[in-house]
């Protein structure tokens, strides 16, 4: 979730408002960053790898002639932080400057074509491929517009792209498809942004940019098109009366819950993996004598689902392991032929990286699902890979759990059919679903947020909950146990639901609290008889299940229903209702959400 910036100023400069805008945005990633404007003629850049303030002191950014430009801040998906792949990227004769933010799907494809017809590529990013597109169709066109449109026809993915040229120097072109655009109409002055930060303190006019569109913005204003047809599209601006902090949150009260919000989109960019990576770690998985999944706290949720996973599509087993036990309970074991593969939403872990600092001495094979490139984790990877979720800022973890597990789904994918262990329909049924997911989670969070806020009423005074499942609805209810816990502090304890009765059931008594997941799978018939003695023994019971399961819904004091969902897919699906009642939660007992007591976003401590 890199952020993006283009403005046009009548009288002064653009670059000091780029920059600045740039530090509004630098919450959206933060890697490197950089400006072009259009003087005399010519594109002039800075860019750099860093802090917005270091290259700013560092290259005096904010010097740059030139009443129009674009500014871009990063969070790497394709290619290292470093200040060849910092935006802006330039076409080879330096006449378009690009800045983008999303993925390019198809870009291996696209670069190899072009390097056929001889485009010289500098960087290691996806964005680098539009601006040599661009360029190729304007040398026919000559026209900036329908290069880009032309250009855009070709490309499959996501992006919001600001493009420059010195071809016509009084222009932004702008394109959205999935990732944010607005752009902020204001006096003697025009803007676009990924989110109103950028601009806010300028203006508060704005017009929203929506999927499949391209504009034209001028000094004169808007012009939007639908790239399908290059139909005009007129659209009224609308003003937005919100702080800085509410436009960093899009509206938002709190970030945890725009994260939660942002799942679908998060989901679909985790579906966008760069295939080659994953080949080469399911060859990896695929020769371990033994492979280990290694993570803490939700980053070990997602490797317990993932070991389901692996073995009920793949037919591999695998150890998930609570890094910080990993040493002493497997060390002496691990050796050359041992395959780790770590999963760390920050990359920076210490319980992590101690463990696989230990397992790479013995020479084990390291590999990483992480969403910050450059992080010690892809360091010191064999491979890894990246799930492209962008920056998450509420402590605990929504949005990166959910497109962990939607990478690692696919990895199991892939290594079911390495190893030959599903028909081709099952294959084809699995790609549907997973294809899917987006939409079923923008309607789970749409259809169960009521029901769970009423929840939290009845659950906002209990003194213990108890969360209880079975299979994969055990991992759910162990990540539920854990988002509840850290934002609303009420004590919780999770269990596989066939565990109860081996002695925590004694802590069960007249309405005491019990959740339970139950999807509609093979462990469903199990988990009724576990509700059935909770039930016995007075406790009040509350299921997350499938809607319309009326015979679980029956047994329940309060039901939350969500769609029907893949059962190797479900924890993407029925951890939102927890998610959100961990949110609601913290509100009813008067916490902050965001910041939870004694917890840090990336724990670095042993
Ligand atoms: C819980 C949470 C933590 C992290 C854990 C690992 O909401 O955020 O439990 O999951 O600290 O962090 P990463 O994934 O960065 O290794």
């Amino acid at each position: 979730m890199c952020g993006i910036f283009g403005c046009i100023v009548g009288d002064g400069r653009a670059a000091p408002i780029l920059v600045r805008g740039l530090k509004m945005l630098e919450y959206r990633g933060y890697d490197s960053a950089g400006i072009a404007t259009i003087d005399g003629g010519k594109i002039l850049v800075k860019k750099d790898v860093g802090k917005i303030d270091e290259i700013e002191e560092r290259l005096l950014m904010s010097e740059l002639p030139g009443k129009i430009g674009i500014a871009h801040t990063r969070w790497a998906t394709h290619g290292a932080p470093n200040a060849v792949n910092a935006h802006p990227h330039l076409d080879m004769h330096s006449r378009i400057a690009v800045v983008h933010n999303g993925i390019i799907e198809n870009y291996l494809e696209l670069k190899r074509e072009l390097m056929e017809l001889r485009y010289n590529f500098v960087s290691k990013t996806d964005t680098e491929v539009v601006a040599h597109l661009i360029s190729h169709s304007f040398s026919k066109h000559g026209d900036l517009l329908a290069a880009t449109v032309e250009a855009l026809r070709r490309v499959r993915g996501s992006y919001s792209l600001a493009i420059i040229s010195t071809a016509s120097p009084d222009r932004i072109i702008l394109a959205r498809r999935e990732s944010p655009l607005i752009v902020g109409l204001g006096d003697g002055a025009v803007f676009a942004a990924s989110d109103v930060s950028a601009f806010l303190e300028r203006t508060n006019r704005v017009v929203y940019l929506e999927d499949g569109e391209v504009g034209v913005l001028t000094l004169n204003g808007l012009t939007i098109y639908k790239l399908d047809n290059m139909e005009g599209v007129s659209r009224k601006p609308v003003t937005l009366n919100w702080s800085i902090e509410a436009a960093h949150k899009a509206g938002f009260p709190h970030f945890t819950l725009k994260e939660i919000y942002d799942q679908p989109l998060t989901v679909r960019e985790a579906l966008r993996i760069q295939e080659q990576y994953a080949d080469l770690i399911v060859e990896f998985l695929d020769r371990g004598r033994e492979v280990f999944l290694l993570g803490a706290g939700t980053s070990y949720h997602a490797c317990l689902a993932a070991s389901y996973m692996f073995s009920k599509l793949a037919r591999l087993v695998t150890y998930p392991v609570v890094a910080s036990e990993f040493v002493e309970n497997f060390g002496n074991a691990v050796g050359i032929d041992t395959v780790i593969l770590a999963v760390s939403q920050s990359g920076e872990t210490i319980d992590t990286l101690n463990a696989l600092e230990y397992a790479r001495l013995r020479a084990a094979t390291v590999l990483g699902l992480t969403n910050v490139v450059g992080s010690t984790l892809t360091r010191i990877s064999r491979a890894y890979i990246l799930q492209n979720t962008g920056p998450e800022i509420g402590v605990a973890a929504t949005k990166t759990f959910t497109a962990q597990l939607t990478v690692l789904a696919q990895l199991a994918l892939r290594l079911a059919r390495k190893r030959g262990k599903v028909s081709q329909s099952e294959i084809d049924r699995f790609k549907d679903d997973l294809h899917n997911l987006p939409q079923l989670v923008s309607e789970t969070i749409k259809s169960v947020e009521p029901e769970v806020k009423s929840l939290s009423d009845v659950l906002s005074q209990a003194k213990v909950l108890v969360f209880l499942g079975r299979g994969l609805g055990y991992v759910t209810s162990l990540e539920a146990r854990l988002k509840v816990m850290e934002l609303s502090y009420i004590p919780s304890i999770a269990l596989p639901a066939g565990e109860s009765k081996h002695g925590p059931i004694s802590i069960v008594e007249e309405d005491r609290n019990v959740v339970f997941t139950i999807p509609r799978d093979e462990t469903r018939k199990l988990a009724i008889n576990n509700v059935m003695e909770m039930k016995a023994r007075g406790a009040k019971v509350t299921i997350v299940g499938e809607d319309g399961d009326s015979e679980v819904a029956e047994l329940a004091d309060h039901f939350v229903g969500v769609p029907k969902v893949n059962y190797l897919l479900s924890p993407i699906v029925y951890v939102i209702p927890y998610q959100l009642l961990a949110y609601y939660l913290a509100l009813r007992r008067g916490l902050d959400p965001d910041k939870p007591r004694n917890l840090a976003k990336s724990v670095t401590v042993l």
